[in-house]
């Protein structure tokens, strides 16, 4: 049966997403790359740290996540007792997928030398195999707490790693992912923009290759995009991440303007996320009815990717100091 033919006809899906939350004690958590409708009816919307952040803490007894599946999993590995569903299992991520744990493995035993200070966009198995994790927003932070002596390998963004590498004046060594919707960003179609509005500042996310961090007055995370967005001065703002975090500032700033950062083809079309894009208010509708599709995640995997995300989540409050990074060179695998 297809899933458009389980959704009953001139359903209201908004009243019935709300009412089988309600029932299920489920708590709905977004990404802002989510299409808008999605992002409305959430309960938060957020970064992967404040998601991450927000899963842990949750009393909720089911955890829809409106996201990626390295989001999804994240949720599980910190909730294990929850029940956790995707709309959409196939909402993969190009980060993930250019990292197979094998590798990642081989890669590690290469370098023994080196601690695994690992971006969250990656599977599970991968975390399992790291000693730290860091997301966007949080990366500088942790980076700044590990002894200047200690080796790095730094995965699977290597824009990621190599923009916090510069900042830092850090060598690392950097996995060679890429984000595929970041690095299609038309470093010229940015400049013909520019042109057009020469008063309004670029920001960009970390995920975008030099060629357009080169040009960005503001570098950060997605929820650090959407502060800039408040605080700058001027009314247009040029926005290099994935369109749909647009919903987020039209809806807060309406007296500014926004303008999505082009592609390749002078339109941002390819810009759109299309594991995001997976999700839909059906699908959302079905898994929250359904409770599937379901995260699972073998236990023994899970309690060692568990150990690098709760270092993340301490550090990335402060919490650790540079006594227990020793710990964290003793125990990596
Ligand atoms: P943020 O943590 O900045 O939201 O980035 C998430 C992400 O990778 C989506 O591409
Ligand atoms: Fe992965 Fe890029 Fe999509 Fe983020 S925008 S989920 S990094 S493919």
């Amino acid at each position: 049966m297809s899933l458009l033919t389980k959704v009953p006809t001139g359903a209201d899906l908004l009243a019935e997403i709300d009412a089988l939350r309600k029932e299920r004690n489920a708590v709905i958590l977004a990404h802002y790359y989510q299409t808008p409708d999605i992002q409305d009816i959430a309960d938060f919307v957020g970064d992967s740290l404040e998601l991450s952040r927000k899963a842990a803490a949750t009393d909720a007894d089911v955890i829809a996540f409106c996201g990626v599946k390295f989001m999804a999993d994240t949720a599980k590995i910190l909730s294990p007792h929850k029940k956790v569903i995707l709309p959409d299992m196939d909402a993969g991520c190009s980060l993930e997928d250019s990292c197979p744990p094998e590798k990642f493995k081989a890669f590690r035993e290469a370098h023994p030398d080196h601690i695994a200070l690992t971006y969250i966009n990656c599977s599970t198995e991968v975390k399992a195999l790291s000693d730290i994790i860091v997301t966007s927003s949080s990366a500088e932070t942790i980076l700044a707490q590990i002894p200047p002596e200690q080796k790095i390998i730094f995965g699977p963004d290597r824009h990621l790693g190599g923009y916090l590498s510069r900042k830092f004046g850090r060598e690392m060594l950097l996995w060679p992912g890429v984000c595929i919707v970041h690095e299609a960003f038309s470093e010229t179609e940015l400049l013909k923009l520019k042109e057009q509005y020469p008063d309004a500042p670029i920001a960009a996310h970390p995920e975008c290759p030099p060629s357009i961090i080169d040009h960005a007055d503001y570098v950060g995370s997605t929820s650090g995009i959407l502060k800039f967005a408040r605080e700058f001065a001027g009314d247009t703002l040029i926005v290099a991440t994935e369109p749909h975090i647009i919903h987020q500032m039209e809806k807060a700033l309406p007296n500014k303007t926004f303008i999505g950062a082009p592609g390749a083809d002078g339109n941002c079309s390819c810009n759109i996320c299309p594991y995001m894009a997976l999700n839909t208010m059906e699908k959302l509708y079905v898994a929250l009815r359904d409770l599937t599709p379901q995260i699972t995640i073998d236990e023994e995997v899970r309690i060692k990717a568990k150990r690098s995300l709760d270092r993340m989540l301490e550090m990335a409050s402060g919490t650790v100091g540079m006594g227990d990074l020793g710990k964290v060179r003793l125990s990596g695998d």
